[in-house]
């Protein structure tokens, strides 16, 4: 099932992170799959109303998880990662649909998020869940700001994109 999660979740989304981070790895993105995985502070940061979801097994411990936060007046992803033990059978679209369904329910009129323009479950996954790629001109502020901290984080190494879903009303 797909739920809010609790404090008590925290330590399970970084097990996610380091699991889901694995295979880029194997198209030699080492620097991500090292990547440390948010502190349990920097994931107390989205335990605000609504802004982490999280999909669970039968023991109610969480497999998957999308962290939100509200940027100019978008639902901004922040995350989105699957367990690979629990990868390819629809957790992140789901997910995602349920961001989608929280921005309808507060009057946002699209998803936004950056990531990578050429990894296969990046970019090219969110364009056949119906996400656009922006030009760098139509970028809001925030997501100017969102794209030079990615940058100044190492990000830019390999080509990135902002993408824009409108929300299904
Ligand atoms: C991207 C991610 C969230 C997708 O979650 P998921 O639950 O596996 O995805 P869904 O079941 O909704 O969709 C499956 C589709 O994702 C894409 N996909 C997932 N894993 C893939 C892989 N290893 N290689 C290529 N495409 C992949 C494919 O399009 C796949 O469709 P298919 O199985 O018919 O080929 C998950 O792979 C993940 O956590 N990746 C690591 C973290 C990450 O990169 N997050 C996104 C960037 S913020």
């Amino acid at each position: 099932m797909i739920r809010l999660a609790t404090s008590t979740d925290l330590p399970a989304l970084q097990e996610i992170e380091v699991a889901a981070g694995a295979p880029f790895r194997d198209i030699g993105m080492s620097a991500i799959a090292d990547d440390p995985p948010p502190t349990i502070a920097d994931l107390e940061k989205f335990l605000g109303p609504a802004h982490i979801w999280v999909a669970t097994g039968d023991d109610d411990r969480p497999i998957a998880y999308a962290l939100m936060e509200v940027v100019d007046a978008a639902a901004h992803i922040e995350q989105v990662s699957v367990h690979p033990d629990h990868a390819r059978r629809g957790l992140g679209a789901r997910l995602i649909d349920e961001i989608g369904n929280w921005a309808n329910g507060h009057q946002l009129p699209a998803l936004t998020l950056t990531t990578f323009a050429d990894v296969p479950w990046n970019a090219p996954y969110y364009e056949r869940l119906g996400f656009r790629r922006l030009a760098d001109s139509d970028l809001t502020p925030g997501l100017v700001r969102i794209r030079e901290r990615e940058a100044q984080h190492g990000l830019d190494a390999w080509p990135r994109v902002t993408m824009r879903r409108p929300v299904a009303t």
